[in-house]
């Protein structure tokens, strides 16, 4: 990295909340419903997977017409959208609110840049959409993470060059999308996870944005 850092994007689910749990509990109802195989361990293989993407991965190369696997994606979501109901400024993982405000304030660029489609619902009940100053989520390209495109997305609405920005991701292929996107890459979690990126921290709370300005 040789260019100024300008800006931070942030991954959503596991960078600044939590909702793995209720992806979790909405792909096991479903999947109890359906007769469908999944249990925790597939779940921490949809970290940062798109909807369809961690559908296939469930069926694992199980053959469903394509209208039937819509209609399971959809009643997936419909059971989230419940939980999300839930959710509030509470939330927030550690004092990642603090954090945001601190490099906003520093003048910092911010974006968030997440595979989901329920990214600005789940930034309304945090109440903190407003810190941002662009949102990428699920809808704003096609090709999803590990392609670099929805970062890149992101750093164009915030008007700055790739290498000017970093990212920070709790998924494999965040972090991969991150790298191929040609920016830093800061991992939220075990080596074993996002040990690919230039620096790992295994909680929010342990992130050290002075170290992370000295060290990519
Ligand atoms: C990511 C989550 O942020 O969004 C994944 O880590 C999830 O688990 C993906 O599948 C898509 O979310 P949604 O809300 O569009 O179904
Ligand atoms: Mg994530």
């Amino acid at each position: 990295m040789t260019k100024k850092i300008k800006g931070f994007i942030f991954d959503l689910d596991g960078v600044i909340t939590d909702t793995a749990e209720y992806h979790y509990k909405s792909w096991q109802k479903l999947a109890d419903e359906e007769n469908l195989f999944f249990n925790r361990e597939i779940n921490e293989q949809l970290r940062g997977v798109s909807r369809m993407d961690s559908l296939d991965i469930i069926l694992n190369g199980k053959e469903v017409p394509a209208e039937k696997k819509k209609e399971w994606a959809d009643r997936k979501n419909a059971y989230y959208q419940d939980y999300l109901e839930e959710i509030s400024k509470d939330d927030i993982l550690d004092d990642m609110e603090a954090k945001l405000n601190k490099l906003k304030a520093d003048g910092f660029k911010l974006a968030v840049g997440s595979s989901s489609r329920n990214a600005r619902k789940v930034l309304k009940h945090l109440q903190i959409t407003d810190i941002f100053d662009t949102i990428a989520d699920g809808n704003s390209v096609e090709n999803a993470k590990p392609a670099p495109d929805l970062f890149l997305h992101a750093a164009k609405n915030l008007g700055l060059e790739p290498e000017e920005c970093v990212v920070l991701e709790d998924a494999e292929s965040g972090v991969e999308a991150a790298l191929a996107a040609n920016m830093g890459a800061v991992g939220v979690g075990p080596e074993e996870r996002v040990g690919k990126a230039h620096l790992v921290y295994s909680k929010v709370r342990d992130i050290d944005f002075d170290e992370i300005l000295k060290k990519l």
